[in-house]
């Protein structure tokens, strides 16, 4: 059977990339029928600091916007990662047969991490590990993500792999295909055509947030970099080299569901003046309706927790007997 699993962190204020590249994808899976798992990463978020007595209300704000954005808790589930023990029991095995080699080549530590590496913690460093933890508890075998998590989807497969030939349970954890697709699964800074679109970037001007309203998104658009060469070109072969111009044609695109190649024919040889604006039209009337159900479910904070309190009996019942089945594997007492 085919399942995905997919998780956002409660942290930082969602961002356009974060939809395109991570919710949107969630709610078209979802409606497409797939078996769809999806947590709030509450203990991916304490990889790095966070504001002290913070998490509760972050890990209710995700909740909500995967709510908003139309992640249907009958068909899907939803709830809290840190409610369900399996993630932690398989992170400390799957720790256990990933090698140092493949998790010191993450390049996201890297920039996580900073200069100062020695002084980050050790669950920053092994965060992929419990991502293949996340992933497997429920034996899914796709993962929708943008491309920035392709890396580590890959070292999924390699543990995945690595164990079953370890404890000789051939095809016992499937190996878990990435989807990534269309022009939203890389949506890059509005300020930086060569940086990824990021919570933690420091200025506001960069992202579009989820909870923007239509003069803020305006704004940024009309403030977007483009480039010195002027119009919009008329074909694809027109945006090698301007990756800024680039990246808005993709976020049209993919707002509109219309394909590249159309965006190009309608606005070819039409200048920025006439483009952003479109642009920003297409957001707002895109993002409007799925803020104002945010904000109206952020209101309703027992609904969100009920939502989450189902959806971690559901995922403890799926992940615990995979977790039953390792424990047998791997041999130890009392499995
Ligand atoms: N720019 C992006 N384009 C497309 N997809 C993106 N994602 C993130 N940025 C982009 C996807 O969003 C999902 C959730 O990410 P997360 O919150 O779990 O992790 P993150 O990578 O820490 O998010 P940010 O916003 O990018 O934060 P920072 O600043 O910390 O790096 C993932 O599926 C991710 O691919």
């Amino acid at each position: 059977p085919q399942r995905i699993f997919s998780g956002i962190q409660p942290t930082g204020n969602l961002h356009l990339g974060n939809y395109l590249g991570a919710l949107k994808k969630f709610v078209d899976l979802q409606e497409e029928g797939w078996d769809a798992v999806y947590a709030v990463v509450d203990l991916h978020a304490i990889t790095m600091p966070v504001e002290k007595g913070a998490l509760i209300s972050q890990t209710r704000q995700i909740a909500a916007a995967f709510l908003a954005c139309g992640v249907d808790p009958k068909k899907s589930i939803l709830y809290a990662q840190s409610s369900v023990k399996a993630h932690v029991e398989l992170a400390w095995i799957f720790n256990c047969v990933a090698r140092m080699g493949w998790v010191e080549r993450m390049t996201q530590f890297k920039d996580k991490a900073g200069k100062d590496a020695e002084r980050a913690s050790v669950g920053l460093f092994t965060y992929p590990v419990l991502q293949a933890a996340d992933i497997l508890a429920y034996k899914a075998t796709h993962v929708p993500v943008g491309e920035d998590q392709k890396q580590h989807l890959e070292l999924s497969r390699d543990i995945a792999d690595r164990f079953n030939r370890e404890y000789d349970a051939p095809g016992f954890f499937p190996l878990p295909e990435p989807l990534i697709k269309g022009p939203g699964a890389r949506v890059m800074s509005l300020k930086d055509g060569s940086k990824k679109m990021s919570k933690s970037d420091p200025s506001e001007l960069s992202r579009i947030a989820l909870v923007d309203d239509a003069d803020t998104i305006a704004k940024k658009i009309k403030k977007a970099k483009t480039d010195l060469l002027g119009d919009m070109p008329s074909e694809v072969e027109g945006l090698e080299g301007r990756p800024e111009v680039e990246n808005l044609v993709g976020i049209y695109a993919a707002l509109s569901g219309e394909t590249v190649e159309a965006v190009l024919k309608q606005y070819g040889g039409q200048g920025f003046g006439v483009f952003k604006p479109a642009l920003a039209e297409v957001t707002v009337n895109h993002l409007a309706p799925i803020t104002q159900r945010f904000r109206e479910i952020l209101d309703d904070v027992s609904f969100i927790d009920s939502v989450l309190k189902d959806g971690a009996e559901r995922a403890d019942a799926m992940s615990a007997p995979v977790i039953r089945e390792v424990r047998e594997l791997v041999g130890f007492w009392g499995a």
